[in-house]
């Protein structure tokens, strides 16, 4: 549905006009209560404004809907519940105006009272960063006690959503897929099914900000490969939803750099179709700084602070970046960003050449 409605939207812009975006990406705070010991938060540490208030945070969620936005993922940036209040009022917000949203988070502040809050204001979905099927590769890569936190926070949502005969919100495992931890992708799928979990979304790591080498060496493409059958049988099995096939379909080990993969997927295509990423088009991301970008992975943009969403989403610098994307000049960050975000764009390529 949404991913016919961003192809939908897309093909305004195809012909010459405007829309607003499908997704926000919202970071509330920057803080956070774990140092996990590959997170890209390292990044975002660097002094930057202050927050933004509550105020404009829920000020944001009233014109993005106005704009015609349809989902929202709030993430980080840091642990959106180091800054609870606030998150919690934004999530209102959010299904206020019947928007679908998304909270990734740790877990490690997930108090029962808040499983209560997120079931009764109808949240949509959980994501909870867990990125071991135990506490001994969990902890390692995350902080000690993260574990135990996270899983208990799983089970008290899933506990309090049953109790209220509620469908929602649908719980998920984000799952940073790396060195340590690819062995164990089936592992990771059981533990989510004896948990409560419906999905486990694994993401291949940005290697970028670890002390310690995360990459999965090449010489073990076949092993993962094995691994990920596996895993993909026992979530059949389970009834366990997962992206784990993503990791069969794309050179994943391959070392070159995202950009050129982006540029690559895009050879030969001419005019809109060929840009190498369309979330410029449909995708905003505020940072809890007022920092927005078009799309979730920006290092250019501005701030949202004395403007409206509109006015950045329509103005001179996001246009700019969508004028040199349809040159097939796209930023240097996309060197960070995705697979994830690839194969989306191939699917969208793909609906886009049906319309
Ligand atoms: C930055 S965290 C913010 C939300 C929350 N603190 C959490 O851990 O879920 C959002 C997601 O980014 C993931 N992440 C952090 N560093 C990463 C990296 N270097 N490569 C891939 N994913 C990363 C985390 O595991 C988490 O699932
Ligand atoms: S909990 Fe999230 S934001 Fe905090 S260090 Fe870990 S991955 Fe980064
Ligand atoms: S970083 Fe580049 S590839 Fe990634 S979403 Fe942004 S524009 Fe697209």
């Amino acid at each position: 549905m949404e991913l016919e409605e961003i192809a939908r939207r897309l093909k305004i812009w195809m012909e010459g006009g405007k829309a607003g975006p499908v997704r926000m990406e919202l970071h509330p705070t920057d803080s956070c209560n774990l140092k996990c010991i590959f997170c890209w938060r390292k990044e975002n540490l660097k002094p930057t404004k202050k927050e933004l208030s509550e105020d404009e945070l829920l000020r944001i969620v009233r014109e993005a809907a106005e704009l015609g936005v349809m989902e929202w993922i709030v993430s980080g940036g840091g642990e959106p519940l180091v800054r609870k209040n606030a998150t919690l009022k934004v999530l209102k917000e959010i299904k206020k105006f019947g928007m679908w949203g998304l909270l990734t988070t740790n877990g490690t502040l997930m108090t029962e009272r808040d499983a209560r809050f997120l079931v009764k204001i109808g949240w949509d979905q959980v994501q909870f960063s867990i990125d071991g099927p135990n506490k001994e590769i969990n902890d390692f890569l995350r902080p000690p006690n993260s574990f135990d936190r996270a899983i208990r926070a799983v089970k008290t949502l899933r506990r309090v959503r049953d109790e209220k005969n509620s469908t929602k919100p649908y719980i998920g495992f984000n799952t940073i897929i790396n060195r340590i931890n690819y062995t164990l992708i089936p592992d990771m799928i059981e533990l989510a099914h004896e948990v409560g979990s419906e999905l486990v979304f694994f993401e291949p790591i940005y290697p970028g900000y670890s002390e310690i080498d995360l990459r999965i060496p090449t010489e073990d493409t076949k092993k993962l490969k094995k691994v990920v059958r596996r895993g993909e049988r026992i979530a059949k099995k389970l009834g366990v939803a997962t992206n784990v096939r993503d990791f069969l379909e794309v050179q994943l080990m391959d070392k070159s750099k995202l950009r050129k993969k982006f540029l690559k997927e895009v050879e030969g295509i001419d005019g809109f179709l060929g840009v190498p990423c369309f979330r410029p088009w449909y995708l905003m991301g505020v940072k809890a700084s007022g920092f927005s970008g078009c799309c979730s992975t920006f290092e250019i943009g501005e701030f949202i602070q004395g403007k409206s969403l509109k006015e950045v989403w329509y103005g001179k610098t996001f246009m700019k970046l969508r004028k040199e994307m349809l040159e097939k000049n796209p930023p240097y960050y996309c060197d960070k960003c995705s697979i994830v975000v690839l194969m989306e764009n191939r699917t969208l390529r793909e609906m886009l050449r049906r319309v």
